[in-house]
């Protein structure tokens, strides 16, 4: 376990062991000791910013990193002016790479300023093989890269990035492990993401995540358990199960367990008092499953299920082996199993061949399901994938139109289901202060709405019964009752 773990007692002058993740401590230590001679140097910790720009399974991984910057002693800090900068990127669309290339081109000049600045990139970017060219080519600046399968590997790359010049690259196509008990760094104290899987086989034709993820593999059972048994005792009420496509899980351990299965001992753990999971494939999602949620205490009244499109033709392009009928029985399904469940989902626009009809079927799920929430995006071309190659691609006016559309849509309806929770009292758990209004706290309801209410700091983390006065579209203004209903504190 790392918190036990003593890096001044290991022996740096014996050779790093070959096993994980003793020998990631190992390189911890060594980093160290760069640490400390630049402290004796500067008279300050060196500062290191870790960028995160993607979905929850990168911002878990962001907290991996933080966690063993944290132990090599870097101080961390939310400024790119700093010491050690790492961009934890995406590339599920085009504009995340190109942020990137924008963002680097700043960091350039900063570095110029401050030539002992180490620059270091990682993530589902750096798992293609034409920005690997192009770093090689123009961005001779950055220190170091690698990718999605040796993240664990990171203090044994950054030891070599302290000892030497020039950029160090080690991207690997696959890997089959998973190293277990590195120190992780968590941004919330009272909630966690937990990885149960890694990777992804669906290969949707517009996606590039399987390419730059690899293969499915689910983590032990017991090892998640365990991770999740001490996050409680850390004082953690909410955890979020993640995974590219968690209705898979376990499929292909030694001893095979379900989904299903795993959330039912997720629920045992006593702490825990909600549970959420990310990300769920409508063809995958079992009946096991919503009668899970059906009867469960912990698990939050709310399900992501990516539509993606209602066409059942262009979702047969796709490759998502569902059509509509099966998407909207599926909807029908948890609803009466799960009553006062809140469905968001993911919707691309403009995928190639999309005509006017394709889209008016979307439109027409998209009423027909009345969605608490959904992510649009414009679909983007994404070297290597199947649907790249087609010759149709839809004109970029005709998407944004269709977009625009879409988005409005998305938008009234969305404010007709918050509306319809006013004056209700839900439980919420605090999550943070206000930014804008100090005066306020703002937390989640378990249908994952946002409401802000009067309170203070010392409330961040429990899960108190609020009443919800006012809807202001997708959130709401609300105030904490006591369970007959009666507000204990006053809203301004
Ligand atoms: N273009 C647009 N959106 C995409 N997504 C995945 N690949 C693409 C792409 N090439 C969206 C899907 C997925 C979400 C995480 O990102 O809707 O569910
Ligand atoms: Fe991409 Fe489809 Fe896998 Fe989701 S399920 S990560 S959209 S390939």
């Amino acid at each position: 376990m790392y918190q036990e773990i003593d890096l001044e007692k290991i022996d740096l002058s014996s050779e790093p062991p070959i096993e994980e993740p003793a020998r990631q401590y190992y390189f911890m230590a060594k980093c160290r000791t760069w640490i400390q001679d630049f402290e004796e140097e500067y008279g300050h910790k060196p500062k290191a910013c870790v960028v995160n720009m993607g979905c929850q399974m990168n911002a878990r991984d962001s907290e991996k990193l933080t966690g063993i910057l944290e132990m090599i002693g870097y101080e961390q800090t939310d400024r790119e002016e700093a010491d050690f900068v790492i961009y934890n990127t995406c590339t599920v669309r085009e504009n995340a790479n190109n942020k990137v290339w924008g963002r680097l081109g700043y960091l350039n000049n900063y570095k110029k300023r401050h030539p002992h600045m180490k620059i270091a990139l990682c993530g589902c970017m750096m798992q293609e093989a034409e920005v690997i060219e192009k770093l090689k080519k123009s961005y001779s600046f950055v220190d170091l890269v690698f990718g999605t399968h040796n993240i664990y590997k990171f203090a044994e790359l950054l030891a070599t990035v302290l000892e030497q010049q020039g950029m160090v690259i080690d991207i690997w196509k696959s890997t089959d492990m998973i190293v277990e008990d590195l120190p992780v760094e968590r941004k919330y104290f009272f909630k966690s993401g937990i990885n149960i899987m890694f990777g992804c086989n669906n290969f949707c034709s517009y996606c590039i995540v399987p390419y730059v993820r690899g293969r499915e593999r689910s983590r032990k059972s017991e090892d998640i358990l365990k991770e999740i048994r001490r996050l409680a005792k850390e004082g953690v009420v909410e955890v979020m199960l993640l995974g590219q496509n968690v209705n898979s899980y376990g499929k292909n351990l030694e001893e095979p367990m379900t989904f299903a299965e795993l959330l039912q001992e997720v629920e045992k753990i006593e702490g825990i008092e909600r549970i959420r999971f990310m990300t769920s494939h409508p063809k995958d999602l079992s009946d096991e499953l919503i009668e899970v949620m059906g009867r469960s205490k912990k698990i939050c009244r709310h399900l992501h299920l990516p539509l993606q499109s209602g066409s059942s033709r262009i979702l047969k392009e796709m490759n998502r082996h569902y059509d509509k009928e099966q998407y909207l029985q599926l909807v029908e399904k948890i609803r009466r199993s799960v009553p006062g469940i809140a469905l968001t989902t993911d919707i691309i626009v403009g995928f190639p061949g999309e005509t006017e009809e394709d889209f008016a079927e979307t439109m027409d799920v998209v009423e027909q399901v009345g969605y608490e929430s959904a992510f649009t995006f414009l679909y983007s071309k994404r070297t290597g994938t199947p649907a790249a190659g087609k010759e149709d691609q839809v004109p970029e006016e005709k998407a944004k139109e269709r977009f625009q559309r879409l988005l409005k849509k998305v938008q009234e309806i969305a404010a007709k289901k918050a509306e319809a929770y006013t004056g209700k009292i839900e439980p919420v758990l605090v999550e943070e202060v206000n930014e804008q209004d100090e005066s306020l706290v703002t937390g989640r309801l378990s249908s994952n709405f946002v409401v802000h209410l009067p309170g203070t700091k010392e409330m961040i983390g429990k899960i108190i019964s609020v009443k919800l006065n006012e809807c202001k579209g997708f959130y709401f203004y609300g105030e904490a009752v006591n369970e007959t209903g009666s507000a204990f504190a006053k809203k301004q």
